[in-house]
């Protein structure tokens, strides 16, 4: 049989222009086409206008660029993220082509495609991609192959030799094995044939698999209807009846190819449906593989008759997940038409099946398997009736529940749970005679070939074995000496504060101090509470923690003490420290965050050098507990990341606390005695203090562990990766605050799950760290997300920005709660916001709304109309939207 090949795909980084091609695609995204600018094409912008485009997704059509002589077409992309996996997928998939038998070759396609982004797709994608085409084309090949060229023994032989060089065991039962071991299903359908039946075994078990799906296909090469004899124009086509069974073993060989680590095992049931003096007669009785008797009152239900011995055969293997897959009958097409698998089966491993099938966009539809149509199955004379004859009421759920008679239990207890099962009907997916949509071609689909991966895909995922080592406590600096600790301190000088307004506002209370010890206790209860609640989380998800130092060696592995822990992968995550400056030694009264939050005593005067977060977090804290505080900082502004409106709002505020801070000055040196320190600065001041804060940032923990050695390249302290966090060394990556950028704890959460998926091969996307939100947990607060008004000027052209600043003044709850602020947007001129900055107590609550604005790349216009609770302070973002939109409510 000749396998028609898909194109190959590949990446490169070459502008568009200077390609080799001989015809270019441009994948544009939706409303801002005209600001696509693949590397200099003066007049593309104008071309998309001319002609209308607006980057919808799935629209497509031919356009002409002034000076571009190649052919260009125009796909729009929808809006959201542009991903390169989807597009190569659908590349590779929609060039595929049937050789077919006419004299005339047919139109060609394209038979090499290279894919131009900046971000190459990583090397797992690109597998994946070639892995998901190849099956898709396997089972086209296979459908489309006239039935008389490919009978049960051929389609056997072609199974063999589709894995062949792969670690997959291949067993095939001929006639009479099937008889020797009594699959009596197989063989009623197939004795009517001059080409006796098949089941062919596949099996591939990678030694790290931990858990295993059993895919059971229907392959009917030819079916007739048998005596039940169809009628002429229902049997047109009915050498696609093979489906399912290909389906499986197109599944299977991607595993195999992908080198998942899940055990993966196919049956194919296969058999020639055909009427002679041999066939089955509608009456007669078949015993199946377990015992069950079934009399076929029509021999046009013979998918089901199949199955049930697949079914069976594949229950006793005791897998974690059984798939059957099968065009099984017309009704499907009638309730569902022909773009939806029927999805039947138990509720849990059903629900599994569709998010995996939403996963790479296959639409697929549940149906029910209703208790009051058990009966319906009752024979006379044998166990079961394989049809209701002159009754088409509900006929795919009568043979889905046909089926589960034969879907096996986890154990021999006779009140055993069935084993997790899902049966697809994709009769009526399973060919498009349609025009092509999304990534279904014409003719045959292949469909459910990416929906079963996908699914066996999680169960490997939810197999993987994790070791976490750590040398201290679980919970790392967020929850033992970060953000958990000091939010709790910043609590209490908030109700310190709030105390000492309460006789202006009419309560009755009076501040008399603060009680360290007491201070310390509550922030002490609340790291112990959320740790017990860490640990338990981390034994009921079945971790293993080992205890002690890690270090790196090749492999990749972990050595902890005597013992080496080998992974197929490695994550680093090893976070960081609180630097210090040369010439400025921890200890005594030189703190760092560590110390400072340890501290028994309120000092009276406290320097901390260092205007960044972890310095206005301590200064704030300690005004509110009565200390005269000054910050230094080298930089022009405090929070100098921020935008610099809001940095100033900080600023004013601070100054009116109370709070002393000297910019754009440096340390020179420091004397420390037995009681107090004093700071010189480099202009010549000093300043007297009772302690020094050192908050001069983190550095990332990446030294003494083996790194280097095994392979991982290091920069400036920091372990280098790629965009998907990628060492330099195989299978090892890096996470949070080890990897240049933004030391958030929530960037290390994000990054950390994204790892994870990738590993198992899910293709995520990681959200950059512009659109990660950060908070200063102040009084006041600073949020942001996205790019400052001088950063979107800079990347845009000032023209094309727009900010607009409210002023919390304006906002009635922010009164109420005595506070003052801004709410700073910054958009695209006619395009979507890109910044978010606010200033103001509790206004860190307010940035996932205005993170989701940046995120989804949503137009003021947009977001307008939807109006916020009243009072709150969101309303501040609702106005600061509404100016932009250019329609302001209360502004002045
Ligand atoms: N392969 C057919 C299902 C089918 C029918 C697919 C029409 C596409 C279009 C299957 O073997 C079959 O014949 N099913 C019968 C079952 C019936 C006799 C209980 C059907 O659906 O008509
Ligand atoms: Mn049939
Ligand atoms: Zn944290």
């Amino acid at each position: 049989m000749e396998i028609m090949p898909f194109p190959s795909v590949t990446h490169t980084d070459v502008p568009v222009l200077e390609t080799d091609a001989d015809a270019i695609v441009l994948v544009v995204p939706k409303s801002d086409g005209a600001a696509v600018d693949p590397q200099g094409w003066d007049g593309l912008g104008a071309s998309l206008t001319a002609v209308g485009f607006t980057g919808a997704a799935g629209s497509f059509q031919r356009i002409h660029v002034p000076g571009v002589a190649l052919p260009v077409a125009v796909a729009g992309a929808g809006a959201g993220r542009r991903r390169v996996r989807p597009l190569a997928e659908g590349t590779a998939l929609g060039g595929y082509r049937f050789a077919g038998y006419k004299k005339e070759a047919p139109k060609a396609r394209a038979s090499r495609v290279s894919v131009h982004t900046a971000a190459a797709p990583s090397e797992a994608d690109r597998t994946a991609v070639a892995a998901i085409a190849g099956a898709v084309a396997l089972v086209k090949d296979l459908v489309t192959t006239p039935a008389e060229w490919l009978g049960p023994a051929e389609f056997a032989e072609t199974a063999v030799e589709a894995v062949a060089g792969l670690p997959v065991e291949v067993e095939v039962l001929d006639e009479s094995a099937l008889q020797d071991g009594g699959y009596g299903g197989i063989l009623g359908v197939g004795q009517g044939s001059d080409r006796p039946p098949r089941l062919v075994r596949l099996t591939y078990s990678p030694a790290d698999a931990e858990r295993h799906v059993a895919l059971v296909g229907k392959g009917i090469t030819f079916d007739t209807g048998g005596l039940s004899l169809k009628p002429a124009a229902s049997m047109v086509g009915m050498k696609y009846d093979m489906c399912g069974a290909a389906t499986v073993l197109a599944v299977l060989r991607a595993a195999a190819e992908m080198a998942l680590p899940v055990a993966v095992s196919a049956w194919l049931c296969i058999a020639d449906n055909m009427p002679s003096g041999r066939a089955t007669r509608p009456g007669d009785v078949l015993r199946m593989l377990d015992g069950t008797t079934v009399e076929v009152l029509n021999t046009d239900a013979e998918g089901r008759l199949v199955l049930a011995d697949g079914l069976v055969a594949a229950s006793r293997t005791n897998p974690d997940l059984l798939i059957d897959v099968a065009t099984l009958t017309g009704a499907i097409t009638v309730a569902l038409g022909n773009r939806h698998a029927g999805v039947m089966g138990d509720e849990d491993a059903v629900a599994e099946y569709l998010a995996a099938a939403e996963r790479v966009a296959e639409l697929a539809w549940p149906l029910p398997l209703p208790a009051h149509m058990v009966d319906e199955l009752d024979s006379p004379i044998a166990d079961l009736q394989n049809a209701k004859i002159g009754d088409p009421a509900g006929g795919s759920l009568f043979a889905g529940l046909f089926l589960r008679h034969f879907v096996g239990r986890v154990s021999d207890a006779a009140d055993a749970p069935r084993i997790p099962w899902v049966h697809l009907d994709i009769a009526g997916v399973g060919m498009n005679k349609g025009a092509p949509y999304g990534f279904t071609d014409k003719g045959v689909t292949a469909a459910t070939v990416r929906g079963g991966y996908a699914a066996a895909l999680r169960l490997a995922e939810l197999g993987k074995d994790v070791v976490l080592v750590e040398k201290d406590k679980l919970g790392g600096t967020c929850l033992h000496r970060g953000c958990i600790p000091t939010k709790a301190l910043l609590h209490a000088a908030e109700v310190a504060d709030a105390t000492r307004g309460a006789a202006g506002i009419g309560v009755q209370a009076s501040f008399d101090g603060i009680d360290a010890a007491r201070v310390r206790a509550y922030r002490e209860a609340i790291v112990a509470k959320k740790f017990t609640g860490l640990e338990g989380l981390i034994a009921t998800r079945g971790i293993r923690v080992v205890r002690g130092e890690g270090s790196l060696e090749a492999g990749p592995a972990v050595r902890v003490g005597d013992d080496l822990y080998r992974g197929t992968d490695v994550i680093l995550a090893t976070g960081s420290f609180s630097r210090t400056l040369p010439g400025l030694e921890i200890g005594g009264r030189i703190l760092a965050s560590e110390q400072a939050l340890e501290l028994d005593v309120v000092p009276e005067r406290v320097v901390v050098l260092g205007g960044g977060v972890i310095g206005v977090e301590f200064a704030s804290v300690w005004r509110s507990f009565g200390v005269e505080v000054t910050i230094v900082e080298a930089l022009a502004h405090l929070l100098p990341a921020e935008d610099v409106s809001s940095s100033k709002a900080l600023e004013r505020a601070f100054r009116k606390r109370g709070i002393a801070f000297q910019l754009g000055r440096r340390f020179s040196s420091i004397t420390s005695r037995e009681d107090g320190v004093t700071v010189s600065l480099d202009d010549g001041s000093q300043l007297e203090a009772d302690y020094v804060l050192v908050a001069v940032g983190r550095g990332p923990a990446t030294a003494g562990m083996g790194f280097e050695e095994a392979g991982v390249v290091i920069e400036r302290g920091f372990v280098r990766t790629d965009e998907r966090l990628r060492t330099d060394a195989a299978h090892v990556w890096a996470v949070g605050d080890i990897v240049a950028g933004l030391q958030l704890a929530h960037r290390g959460f994000q990054q950390g799950i994204f790892v994870a998926e990738e590993i198992a091969g899910l293709s995520p996307v990681l959200v950059s760290d512009v659109d990660v939100p950060r908070v200063a947990y102040s009084h006041p607060e600073v949020a942001s997300v996205g790019l400052t008004e001088a950063q979107a000027q800079e990347r845009y052209g000032s023209d094309a920005v727009r900010a607009y600043e409210y002023n919390l003044a304006g906002n009635g709850r922010s009164e109420i709660i005595g506070t003052a602020g801004i709410v700073k947007i910054v958009r695209k001129v006619d395009g979507p916001v890109v910044g978010a900055h606010l200033v103001g107590d509790r206004v860190g609550e307010l940035i996932t709304e205005a993170q989701l604005a940046v995120g989804w790349e949503a137009h003021p216009e947009d977001i307008a109309p939807f109006v916020h609770a009243h009072p709150t302070q969101s309303e501040a973002l609702g106005e600061a939207f509404l100016a932009l939109a250019g329609k302001p409510l209360h502004a002045l």
